[in-house]
């Protein structure tokens, strides 16, 4: 069997405060092949972007403990010193953030800042290194891409500016592409036109990608497969279609459900009665248990473990056994 790109296991992440202790991440698994998709779902604070922050090793290193495994293709990245990591963010894995206005510095321009980074990891000089920016930025079908390149970040507009951190993360062609909801700050039509932006390229360079969405019809869109978070947990996990279709954990079906009310594509998914657990005293049980109407008095007693349910579907929730064929 081929190798997993992306090896994550039993990945624990806890920020540190005095008297607190944030438990941001609880012992999530998942493994991701090479050119494959998978949608990170889950309401805000669910642990997305600090899984998502920890492939790249991007956590303040003082606050956060991490545990538990990353390999990448089979190369233990918590174990990486400086230098590696160094090659490692930006050669084989790179991330496309939310608001474009951090990835950028805004006192260069757009081709400068991706010519930089083309000359930091891959050693070529300045005029290849203009020319990979302009290359990159007809790729992501900016245009006057000549021009653009001699633009700052704020005289582009939001979609523009998207495109162009696109562009910049690509621009030494990384394994995988870590996206922390690089649409949900756009309109609906220019969100449309990132995406299948985003699948083209993805064939093209035949990358890897983590999908973080709240949205769980831009999940399906995009992704072949989907992991459901909740407290810093994988709930659920499987195709992207298993999930959508017969959702075996009752938040998912929940969220499934309030999509189906009628909510508006791009509602946040906080439409479930109640409210998430808090972080720092995490119940002993299945963390959903208090906002959940199938709740058992067991379901307050351990965190349920996966349970596989056929076709690399897995569910943590004791009623999901026996309940979906092999
Ligand atoms: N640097 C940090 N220091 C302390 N706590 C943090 C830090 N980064 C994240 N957290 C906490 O970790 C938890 C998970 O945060 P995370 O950003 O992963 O959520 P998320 O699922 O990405 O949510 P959203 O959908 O709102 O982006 C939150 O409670 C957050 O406050
Ligand atoms: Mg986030």
């Amino acid at each position: 069997m081929k190798p997993a790109l992306v090896r994550v296991e039993d990945l624990t992440v806890r920020f540190e405060a005095r008297e607190r202790v944030v438990h941001a991440v609880n012992g999530v698994d998942l493994a991701l092949a090479e050119g494959e998709t998978l949608g990170l779902l889950g309401e805000s604070g669910s642990g997305k972007s600090v899984t998502l922050r920890s492939l790249m090793r991007l956590l303040p290193p003082r606050r956060a403990r991490i545990g538990g495994r990353i390999l990448f293709a089979g190369e233990d990245v918590l174990a990486m010193d400086a230098r590696r990591l160094e090659d490692h963010r930006g050669r084989s894995v790179a991330m496309v953030f939310q608001e474009p206005m951090l990835a950028f510095d805004p006192v260069f321009t757009i081709g400068e800042q991706i010519a930089e980074t083309v000359r930091r990891h891959e050693g070529v000089d300045r005029a290849g290194a203009r020319r990979r920016a302009l290359e990159m930025l007809e790729r992501v079908r900016i245009p006057g891409a000549a021009r653009r390149l001699d633009a700052y970040p704020h005289e582009m507009s939001g979609g523009m500016r998207q495109r162009a951190m696109i562009a910049l993360a690509l621009s030494c062609r990384p394994r995988l592409l870590l996206a922390d909801e690089p649409t949900t700050a756009l309109d609906a039509t220019v969100q449309i036109q990132i995406l299948l932006l985003l699948r083209e390229l993805q064939a093209e360079l035949g990358m890897a990608m983590i999908f973080v969405t709240h949205d769980i019809g831009v999940a399906v869109e995009t992704s072949d497969r989907i992991a459901v978070m909740y407290a810093g947990r994988v709930v659920e996990e499987g195709t992207a279609r298993d999930v959508v279709r017969t959702p075996r954990h009752p938040y998912t079906a929940g969220l499934l459900a309030s999509r189906a009310r009628g909510a508006p594509r791009g509602t946040r998914l906080d439409a479930i009665p109640g409210a998430p657990p808090d972080l720092a005293r995490l119940p002993a049980g299945c963390a959903f248990a208090p906002r959940c109407a199938q709740a058992m008095a067991e379901c307050g007693e351990a965190v349920p473990p996966p349970r596989a349910l056929g076709g690399g579907h897995a569910a943590r929730c004791l009623r999901a056994e026996g309940s979906h064929a092999a």
